[in-house]
């Protein structure tokens, strides 16, 4: 029997190079060999956007329709939208029980999140929610409803996974050996960095280069690329390993115009002008295939409703049977 896989995303916005090349590239890999749920995750995107409803519907669609342009195959991964599992809903009520407050606080995606927040909006954290503070609980609920024993994510995610397995422990131990406990699974690059050097990719961060970006808008951000910044003139020698253009090459570029970019930018025979000019070339060339697959759905968008109804079918079954072992178990099935 194939191991089931289950891992999610917020429609919060498109996908970028930092989605792409951390967790979405594992996942078009994984695809063929494992039972494979995707949740689009609209009621974890409105813990911190409960107030602007339109931006999550709108994404549902969007990334639904980015993953399948990077090649996630229909029909072999069910792509489901979470608020349509009410089951997940109900199992977060019953997992409440099994965590603490204090615990949640100490989780360190969540404790990062609240800190972003509270920078964001000056403030000492009363803003946090209730809904917020518990999401990884519902995260918890998105696993276990699928019995997922791998979840494919960025190292970003790996605290909620932790905290998945802790719920599960506690469960087994009281109710019985019922869940299974998930196993993460990460990418070789787990995390690429911004257009600005800065450690992650993100929208926030406005360092970003999406899979829908345009080509007037690709030229834009790569020009705006941090270089080295001890390199003045165009025939200074500089140093490519702190160069943010030489670490896009690196991840499309192929090992021979590498090198050459490499010794070139080391002897000073090479311009930051030419440099960026080459990347954007390759870069529009790179997103090419994605964005032509892209197009098939744009221009049918009743494919991407079939995709996401049929996918939501299959996982709702799932998600049933499940339910009536757990509740079984929790002595509840009336
Ligand atoms: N928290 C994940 C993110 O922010 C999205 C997500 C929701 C998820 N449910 C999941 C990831 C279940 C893995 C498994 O991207």
């Amino acid at each position: 029997m194939k191991q089931t896989i289950l891992t999610g995303l917020r429609p919060t916005g498109n996908l970028h190079l930092g989605h792409l090349f951390g967790a979405a590239q594992n996942w078009v890999k994984l695809q063929d060999d494992y039972e494979f749920y995707l949740e689009i995750a609209d009621v974890q995107a409105l813990t911190d956007n409960f107030d602007n409803p339109e931006k999550v519907r709108k994404n549902v669609k969007e990334i639904t329709a980015d993953l399948l342009a990077i090649g996630i195959n229909p029909e072999k991964v069910n792509f489901f939208i979470q608020s349509k599992i009410p089951e997940i809903a109900e199992l977060t009520v019953f997992y409440s029980n099994l965590v603490t407050v204090a615990r949640l606080q100490r989780n360190p995606t969540v404790k990062s999140e609240i800190a972003q927040k509270k920078e964001l909006f000056g403030n000492d954290g009363e803003s946090i929610t209730y809904g917020f503070l518990g999401y990884p609980v519902s995260q918890a609920a998105d696993i276990t409803c699928f019995n997922g024993e791998l979840v494919p994510v960025g190292d970003d995610q790996l605290p909620l996974i932790e905290q998945c397995r802790e719920i599960v422990r506690k469960f087994n131990s009281i109710y019985g050996e019922v869940l299974k406990e998930p196993k993460p699974y990460l990418s070789k690059t787990t995390r690429i960095k911004g257009l600005d050097g800065n450690d992650k990719m993100g929208k926030s961060l406005g360092n970003a280069i999406y899979l829908i970006d345009d080509e007037e808008t690709i030229k834009k951000k790569i020009m705006g690329a941090v270089t080295d910044p001890n390199k003045i003139k165009k025939d200074d020698p500089a140093n490519p390993d702190i160069c943010m253009v030489y670490y896009y090459h690196k991840l499309i570029n192929n090992e021979e115009n590498l090198n050459k970019i490499c010794s070139e930018c080391k002897c000073g025979s090479r311009g930051c002008v030419q440099c960026k000019k080459e990347l954007i070339e390759k870069m529009n060339e790179f997103l090419k295939d994605i964005k032509d697959r892209r197009k098939k759905y744009e221009d049918n968008p009743e494919l991407i409703d079939e995709i996401l109804n049929e996918g939501t079918e299959k996982a709702r079954k799932k998600a049933i049977e499940q339910m009536e072992k757990i509740k079984h178990a929790m002595k509840i099935d009336y």
